[in-house]
């Protein structure tokens, strides 16, 4: 073991106006789900990213979860949803007793094949079975590519979720990730890009799904003094304590991106003469915002397999992370349908995400360097 400290692969980025915000709203005693910095919060978001209205939420599960709700998906409804993702994404589906079906990648974005989406609509037009709905993941970053998509989905009047849990901050054709959903979803959990410790983000144009999601998160309580209740409701609104770190970090956004890309571009230029390493490459549609540099691992080429280069950055207290494990393969959707799969499959076996806190030093940097290139 190193005596080094140990490096993570994503951690919270803080600051003095976190802190500063967050004992503010504690002193404002509004320390539960009520509060100005949730209001403040949502406004801020919506204004950012002109999405339209927000919802701020307990985590970007919730946000997946009130989505389909919203959209009044029930038991045996058929939702497809990426493949290559994390189980976040599908478990949403199956909360509301409704069964995921998987879509593969392609290797332009790591995302959602359209050429699969779009032959998987029409065989399930054919076969009178369209989906309620696709689950579209922007990975690591990087958005889906929504023209193509959108086609595919508008054809069948199908609609879209976008799940931009790990793409705040990125854009695609100059729009912001999280516009190309009817309903899209953010995550503020401790390991993205701005982070509130645990907490997400609902977005939607339509102002009456939006209020539908706040009432839904706060126990669908009707408008009356006494208590009740004509629907099911969730405990699921963001504390106002939370709500103003994530203000704070919300400022910081831009700086946060500006920095992910900058270790991203460090990396491809400190490993480009290793033989057999190759990067998720940036589609010529958008700008990532690099939350996580990814690559694959040629073991031929390179003299070692990602799993190998994993072990070894561990036993130099290095925190690498294997690519996503693709749902079709996980044991609790393995009765799923799944288009395609190689492709997921492959950057499963292939795939490290190495690590791209927005804090690293560049010591630390110069550091995963040198042991990623002795672990042959
Ligand atoms: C693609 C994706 N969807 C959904 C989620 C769930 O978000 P949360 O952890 O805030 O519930 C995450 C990450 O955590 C994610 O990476």
């Amino acid at each position: 073991m190193s005596d080094r400290r140990r490096i993570y692969l994503s951690p919270p980025h803080m600051g003095a106006a976190e802190r500063e915000l967050l004992l503010e709203a504690f002193d404002s005693n509004w320390i539960s789900t009520v509060g100005p910095q949730v209001n403040a919060f949502e406004a801020e978001f919506v204004e950012l990213l002109s999405c339209g209205h927000a919802a701020a939420l307990s985590s970007g599960t919730a946000a997946l979860h009130l989505a389909l709700v919203l959209l009044g998906i029930g038991p045996g409804d058929e939702v497809l949803c990426s493949d290559l993702t994390f189980a976040a994404s599908a478990n949403a589906i199956v909360y509301q007793g409704a069964v995921p079906a998987f879509i593969d990648s392609d290797r332009a974005s790591w995302n959602m094949d359209p050429a699969l989406l779009a032959e998987e609509l029409d065989a399930r037009a054919r076969r009178g079975r369209l989906p309620k709905a696709v689950i579209v993941v922007d990975l690591y970053g990087q958005c889906a590519d929504y023209d193509a998509i959108a086609r595919a989905c508008a054809r069948h009047e199908v609609p879209i979720i976008e799940d931009a849990a790990e793409a705040l901050g990125a854009d695609y054709r100059g729009r912001p990730a999280g516009s190309f959903g009817v309903l899209s979803v953010f995550s503020f959990n401790g390991n993205k890009i701005i982070t509130t410790s645990g907490g997400g983000m609902l977005v939607s144009q339509r102002a009456d799904w939006i209020a539908r999601a706040r009432s839904l998160a706060s126990q669908a309580r009707d408008p009356l003094p006494h208590y009740e209740h004509s629907a099911i409701g969730y405990n699921y609104r963001l504390s106002n304590l939370l709500a103003g770190i994530g203000r704070a970090q919300l400022r910081r956004l831009p700086d946060r991106v500006a920095r992910r890309r900058a270790i991203n571009a460090f990396y491809r230029a400190a490993l480009a003469d290793l033989d057999g390493i190759e990067f998720l490459p940036e589609a010529p549609y958008g700008r990532s915002t690099c939350w996580l540099t990814c690559i694959t691992v040629d073991p031929s080429r390179f003299g070692a397999t990602a799993e190998q280069v994993r072990v070894h950055m561990e036993s130099h207290d290095i925190e690498a992370r294997n690519v996503w494990k693709p749902m079709h393969l996980q044991p609790v959707f393995r009765d799923h349908a799944i288009r395609g799969g190689a492709v997921s499959e492959d950057l499963f076996a292939r795939g490290l995400c190495l690590p791209s806190g927005s804090n690293l030093t560049e010591a630390d940097l110069d550091r995963i360097v040198a042991t990623f290139r002795s672990a042959r």
